[in-house]
């Protein structure tokens, strides 16, 4: 049995200390510590409040607050002596103000249980962590819009099935992926918003009998709202699993691209060159550049969309309000951001590093028939039925495989056999309609590859990603 039973906040009921193994089921101390810094400002923000109120002296408040300045000063000087009798990050600095400034710590307490207390702590953390999190992907996104600027103009083949199907505008492949990131930092905003109410003052589950001001404490710790109801305020993790969700739909579109930079720089694609500073060698095969930092964003995803399962497990079965199966959001919480910031912080640079081979790229386009829907596009465009300039499309690329030859190898007598009996007049055209440039240019489709298209969405994406007046 554990001696330390005086030192826990809620010794009075108990005749004896915990188990060892319970103390050791417990303690969450190993993974809260992180949520010190809130678990201090929340404090002050509280006492502060209940010195408003009059429920606390101003004295006692100051003693306080000046007291909770100095315990963050230890946990960052690495002097907090951690404990697992202390169970968690409130304990450890309850316990910690009590020693420095005696007897008043005990009203920090007041009107408020750890219940209302960890969930501001998280809310609280989570609030920054979107924050992190979005200058991450701006920073992603553009080392993305530099690339696709530096190399517009180069054509790759765009593919569906993994089979090349037309050709694209690299810049173009590289604006999809700044799209993406575009909706995550919708998402993420709009995450925020529900992240940032404040629960304090739900105190264990029911609310308080003391006059609160909870608008108050939210204005300090730059919560938006206040909660609405004590029980859903206590064991609300909506906004924990909501901000795991939007990070794993990150993590997803990273996964993404990693794949793509693994498949571009193999010798099979021999589209890009990743730095150095981002592969590792092989022990045994002296040739060998492995795209490790690429495969390793892809296999960590695994992990991320674990800690969201993780935590909907959690919540699927937990009946109102508290329960202690809610110390386990955390851990998953903090996972995901890890990896998903390390992620993010690999990737720019590696996209930044990358040396693209233009040349492998413009060489795949030509092999492969990605023109025969321009093939169909010109006879449609003059008045064959899509489905019949298809079929006559579809030939020609059956002629030109048996000859092992390109579309535009074929000679203007074949082109003429292939369309017998259509009344359509070939010209000239049908040869410029096959070259891959005028391919990309004529899709000028909202949205579409024409260079006319991707050169004023990298305008638009300059302008809002380094908007006047911000830094660099
Ligand atoms: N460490 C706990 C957690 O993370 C704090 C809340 C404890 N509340 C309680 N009633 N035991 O959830």
């Amino acid at each position: 049995m554990s001696e330390s039973k005086g030192k826990r906040l809620w010794g009075g009921r108990f005749g004896q200390g915990p188990h060892e193994f319970m103390e050791r089921i417990n303690a969450s101390i190993g993974v809260d510590k992180r949520l010190y810094l809130q678990d201090v400002r929340g404090s002050q923000a509280h006492a502060a409040m209940l010195a408003r109120q009059g429920i606390l002296s101003a004295h006692d408040a100051e003693k306080i607050i000046v007291g909770l300045d100095q315990v963050r000063a230890e946990i960052e000087g690495h002097k907090m002596e951690w404990s697992d009798s202390l169970e968690d990050i409130h304990t450890h600095v309850e316990m910690r103000l009590k020693e420095i400034i005696g007897d008043a710590a005990g009203r920090l307490h007041t009107a408020r249980s750890r219940n209302d207390q960890v969930a501001t702590d998280l809310r609280l953390w989570v609030m920054d962590a979107c924050r992190e999190i979005d200058a991450a992907l701006l920073n992603f996104q553009r080392a993305l819009v530099g690339r696709a600027e530096e190399h517009l103009g180069v054509i790759m083949p765009g593919y569906t099935h993994l089979q090349r199907a037309q050709p694209v505008l690299l810049s173009h492949h590289l604006l999809a992926y700044v799209e993406m990131a575009w909706r995550d930092r919708a998402r993420l905003a709009d995450c925020l918003g529900r992240v940032s109410v404040l629960p304090l003052g739900a105190a264990a589950l029911a609310g308080t009998s003391f006059a609160l001001d909870p608008a108050s404490v939210a204005d300090e710790l730059g919560f938006t709202g206040v909660f609405a109801n004590s029980l859903d305020a206590v064991s609300d993790r909506d906004f924990a699993a909501e901000f795991l969700f939007t990070l794993s739909l990150v993590q997803v579109h990273l996964s993404r691209l990693a794949e793509e930079l693994v498949l571009w720089s193999s010798m099979e694609f021999g589209f890009i060159s990743l730095s150095g500073a981002f592969a590792t060698g092989s022990c045994i095969m002296p040739q060998k550049k492995h795209p490790d930092a690429a495969e390793l964003v892809r296999g960590k995803t695994g992990r991320v969309l674990g800690d969201l399962i993780s935590l909907l497990t959690v919540l699927k079965g937990l009946p109102l309000a508290y329960n202690k199966d809610l110390q386990e959001d955390k851990e998953p919480v903090f996972d995901a951001f890890d990896t998903v910031l390390d992620s993010l912080l690999v990737m720019a640079p590696m996209i930044e590093t990358m040396h693209v081979h233009a040349e492998r790229m413009e060489m795949a386009v030509r092999h492969g028939f990605l023109n025969a829907t321009e093939l169909a596009d010109y006879l449609a465009a003059r008045g064959v039925p899509f489905r019949v300039a298809h079929e006559v499309s579809g030939k020609a690329v059956r002629l030109a495989e048996e000859r092992v030859c390109t579309l535009e190898d074929l000679t203007d007598e074949d082109h003429a056999r292939l369309c017998e009996g259509l009344e359509v007049e070939l010209d000239d055209g049908l040869k410029q309609a096959l070259d891959p440039g005028r391919a990309v240019d004529r899709r000028i489709s909202p949205g579409g590859t024409s260079r006319q298209n991707v050169e004023a969405a990298l305008k638009e994406a300059r302008k809002r990603l380094w908007p006047k007046g911000s830094e660099q």
